[in-house]
């Protein structure tokens, strides 16, 4: 929960481009998210996203997963490194390792994740071709708790696009990107005004069942 002297703080996990990272540094900036970014992290050291953060005056970390000869070794590093801001969350944002059960055991109804389809429906990889194969009408993207279910974990928030005539992945894959930028900064100011809770597995929004994600559409 927060408050204006002690706003809540967010980490931010990248792995690339970082443009959900740039809708957070932005939404803050204008004042629409009362959120501190208190660190990003990238498991890789060219992601654009780490200039973006240090732009912005965010501390940004590095912490390469060849670097450690286990997921566990990796994510108890991520850990260490978290526990100096102490987030009261954590933000997966184009973050594309998988995480181990402890650690998301660790930040259990703290962690978001956005995931570039309309769960249920294609979980894991290359899901606009997979919608446009489909011959689906419909894509988009949701934000979810994370859970050890990968893509799985309760939905909270879901943005359509149309697929239209002609499409292929990259033009798909861009409109979605956009609703994105939409979509994220209000799940996590959702989550940080504390309307947003997940318990007995499920996300609860003003403490009553969600019973589908909150749809933005295009
Ligand atoms: C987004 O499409 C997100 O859904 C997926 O990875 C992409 C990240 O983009 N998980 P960016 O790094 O935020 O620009």
């Amino acid at each position: 929960m927060s408050d204006s002297a002690a706003p809540f703080s967010a980490a931010v996990l990248i792995s690339g481009s970082g443009s959900n990272l740039q809708a957070f540094i932005d939404a803050v900036a204008e004042g629409s998210l009362n959120v501190r970014l208190a660190v990003v992290i990238s498991n890789r050291a060219e992601a654009f996203g780490l200039e973006r953060a240090r732009r912005a005056g965010i501390d940004a970390l590095c912490i390469d997963h060849n670097d450690f000869e286990s997921r566990q070794a990796f994510d108890r590093d991520i850990a260490r490194a978290l526990d100096r801001y102490q987030p009261d969350a954590v933000i997966l944002a184009g973050f594309m390792r998988i995480l181990t059960p402890e650690f998301v055991q660790r930040y259990a109804g703290r962690m978001l994740n956005i995931h570039p389809s309309l769960l249920p429906k294609y979980p894991g990889l290359d899901t606009h071709r997979r919608a446009i194969d489909a011959g689906d009408a419909w894509h988009g993207s949701t934000v979810h708790f994370v859970t050890e279910e990968l893509d799985g974990g309760p939905g909270i928030v879901q943005g359509r696009v149309p697929i239209v005539a002609g499409d292929d992945p990259d033009a798909l894959a861009a409109r979605v990107l956009h609703i994105e930028h939409r979509i994220y900064p209000h799940a996590l100011g959702l989550l940080a005004d504390g309307r947003i809770q997940f318990r007995d597995g499920m996300a609860w929004l003003d403490d009553e069942p969600l019973q589908e994600p909150i749809q933005l559409q295009q």
